[in-house]
């Protein structure tokens, strides 16, 4: 190729990808698949590398970030970024409402919109083009955080239509509660301590030196107001609707409120139906919707008249903690739980929360006989946020942290720089032992459905499994008839577990297949310290093989993008233990997938042929859609772009596109787990 037709095919491929971005965020109808996508990106950045005189800074190729920025330059903002007047009280909404009528001596029309909880940034677009963003700082001066902001893939970073040659839009930028949960459980398989809630990831996140990584946490955002020296509508709503037509993503979840009544009906329906959102809100904001009557309304000094934000309350309940339990994690993690009088909180009842470890009890001051606030925001699990002092009885002791492990008396442990204590005694305690056999077989890892359900309780107390590898030894005659019967706990009710020939055969079954699970996941079934689904992938793709991870030395391995010295340092002492190359032997003579098979489409079978397959969503690690796609295709399958008619089934992971969803359920078309299609794969 040629200097010139490069030039044209970096002007194709981006314009192509900026129009099916647009498909996908604004008009949440993608065209063409994943796969297809990030084919055309890959095109792009290639081409761009090769003619780097072509790479322009709006390219969205600069989408994947890569630039790592030492401090954020601090900015003024154009016009000051104001807040907004909040209440929890519907009384205090309604005071509102009559100022404003007493003000403008009419009734306005209102546009209510969500509240994203999230990080409030300013983009500033300059001819069509993506120039700055800024986050709030103190009001007048932000942080320049252009870099990351390009990484987020629902923000254009060049416009369409007919938009103000110069114009600041602002809006949130949020973690998808989908993204926090995979971040999180990141952060706990490497040893980082979590982020509270997805408000503080997102912020955090906006932060980070390396784009990059910013680029890989998923960040969204929703944009809500437009400030310009002139805009070509008389009013916030239609703004917005214009805003969308030049690519922004504007929410599809506001009204227009021709009165307080409609305000309300706004403000209840979302009180419920928040909780299905993929994101968390905090409430509602309400906007006087024509731009005469903001200006007649005007501003105080932190924020405008003519609109307020209205707060769900968090709901919190006190009760009365009436012990502390310490629970041993697979990887020895002692956990203090918090054991509560059971209560009723944002419909379920709460009889124990996590209270993480001992700096958390300490910070707390919790005491024996205490009653506890218990919280449920945006977040799933029960929080608590603080002591009753009121009901606190005089003279009421600390509750001292345990000294040796609750399940095998060793001494505990904690390493310097970390919070948690842990039970030292890896091979010897229990609930690791079973814990590590429940993870490698856990739906992630090697996904042997068969033996959930309190099997491995079975086979542990048999003393028929101890390590991974004793799974492929099971035999048929080893199994039938096994049976125990086990007393009720707190949790679970009493219950017998018994294998007869059919649990048996399904067991069997699901072992055999796991024989097929690929490497990056039988490396993360290993249960290695800080080694986490991503990690393991990272690992797994860049050494190819068990046996060449094995030679890697501890050097090598923190030279590995994302391969940090603790992990480097976790893998080195855990994969030479004897116990664990006599276990990776084991795995190999069962015949255990331990390298990566072909990844490239090479021709495996035909059994999809005639069919045309869409894989959609979230597996987990970033490269394993990719290998599902390529599966499709080395069985004879055609990858679909959006769900229609000739769609044969969809393989979905998590957060699957909810407009495809809804296609597919619409036309009766038959949504697949990864793990089902795997199994349909390897039965033909
Ligand atoms: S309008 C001048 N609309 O909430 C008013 N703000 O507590 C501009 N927020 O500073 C803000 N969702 O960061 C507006 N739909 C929405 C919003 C929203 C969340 C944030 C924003 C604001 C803060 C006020």
């Amino acid at each position: 190729m040629n200097r010139e037709q490069a030039q044209a095919r970096i002007k194709e491929l981006t314009d192509l990808i900026e129009q099916h971005n647009y498909n996908y965020y604004v008009l949440n109808q993608p065209v063409i698949s994943d796969y297809e996508f990030d084919k055309l990106l890959e095109e792009l950045i290639a081409l761009e590398k090769e003619f780097p005189e072509f790479l322009s800074p709006h390219s969205p190729s600069q989408r994947v970030g890569g630039q790592v920025t030492s401090e954020f330059r601090a900015v003024n903002h154009r016009y000051p970024m104001l807040s907004l007047g909040n209440t929890y009280s519907e009384g205090e909404v309604r005071d509102f409402a009559n100022r404003v009528r007493k003000t403008l001596e009419e009734e306005p029309e209102y546009v209510c919109e969500l509240k994203y909880d999230g990080v409030a940034i300013s983009l500033l677009y300059e001819n069509g083009v993506l120039v700055r963003a800024v986050t709030r700082g103190d009001g007048n001066r932000g942080d320049d955080v252009t870099v990351n902001v390009k990484t987020i893939r629902s923000i254009p970073l060049r416009l369409r239509g007919n938009y103000p040659a110069v114009f600041e839009i602002r809006g949130e930028i949020i973690m998808p509660r989908a993204s926090f949960d995979r971040l999180n459980q990141e952060r706990e398989e490497i040893g980082e301590p979590p982020f509270a809630n997805p408000r503080n990831a997102a912020a955090g996140s906006l932060k980070l030196q390396d784009s990059a990584e910013v680029a890989r946490r998923g960040l969204d955002c929703f944009l809500y107001y437009l400030m310009a020296d002139e805009l070509p509508l008389d009013n916030h709503y239609d703004t917005l609707q214009a805003a969308r037509s030049w690519g922004f993503r504007i929410s599809d979840y506001m009204a227009r409120c021709r009165n307080l009544d409609e305000v309300f009906d706004f403000i209840h329906e979302w009180e419920k139906a928040r909780e299905e959102l993929p994101f968390d809100i905090d409430g509602v904001v309400i906007k006087v919707n024509s731009f005469k009557h903001q200006q007649i309304l005007g501003y105080t000094a932190k924020s405008p008249r003519w609109a307020i934000a209205y707060k769900y309350k968090p709901e919190s309940v006190s009760t009365w903690l009436f012990g502390i339990t310490f629970q041993v994690g697979r990887t020895g993690t002692v956990t203090p739980v918090a054991e509560l009088e059971p209560v009723f909180l944002s419909g379920t009842t709460v009889k124990r929360a996590s209270l993480h470890n001992a700096d958390i009890i300490k910070s707390l001051d919790i005491r024996e006989g205490d009653f506890v606030f218990v919280e449920k925001g945006g977040e799933i699990i029960p929080k608590i946020t603080g002591v009753d002092l009121s009901k606190r009885s005089p003279g009421a002791q600390p509750i001292p942290f345990i000294t040796h492990c609750p399940e095998c008396n060793t001494p505990l442990m904690r390493n310097p720089g970390e919070a948690a204590y842990y039970c030292p005694n890896d091979s010897g305690c229990p609930p690791q032992i079973k814990g590590r056999l429940e993870h490698f077989i856990s739906r992630k890892a090697m996904n042997i459905e068969s033996l959930g359900e309190g099997k491995i309780e079975v086979l542990y107390d048999y003393g028929l499994v101890r390590k991974v590898s004793d799974f492929y030894k099971l035999t048929y005659d080893n199994l039938i008839g096994l049976q125990k019967t086990y007393p009720a706990t707190g949790d679970s009710l009493a219950r017998t577990v018994s294998f007869r020939e059919k649990t048996v055969e399904n067991i069997l079954k699901g072992i055999e297949l796991s024989k097929q699970v690929p490497f990056p996941r039988v490396l993360y079934a290993l249960g290695i310290r800080y080694v986490g689904e991503t990690i393991a992938s990272k690992l797994a793709h860049h050494y190819l093989s068990m046996d060449k991870l094995l030679k890697a030395t501890f050097e090598e391995l923190v030279m590995v993008d994302e391969i940090g010295e603790k992990i480097a340092q976790s893998l080195v002492q855990t994969l030479h233990r004897p116990d664990m190359l006599e276990i990776i032997e084991e795995l190999r003579t069962a015949g255990v997938q331990l390298e990566i098979t072909s990844v490239k489409p090479e021709k495996k079978g035909d059994i999809l042929a005639g069919k045309t397959i869409v894989v959609s969503g979230d597996f987990g690690a970033p490269q394993r859609r990719k290998e599902i796609e390529e599966l499709v295709t080395a069985y004879g399958g055609k990858l679909g772009s959006g769900v229609n008619s000739k769609t044969s089934f969809v393989v979905a992971g998590l957060n699957m596109g909810p407009a495809k969803k809804e296609k597919a359920i619409q036309l009766g078309i038959p949504v697949i787990t990864e793990d089902e299609f795997l199994k349909m794969i390897s039965e033909n």
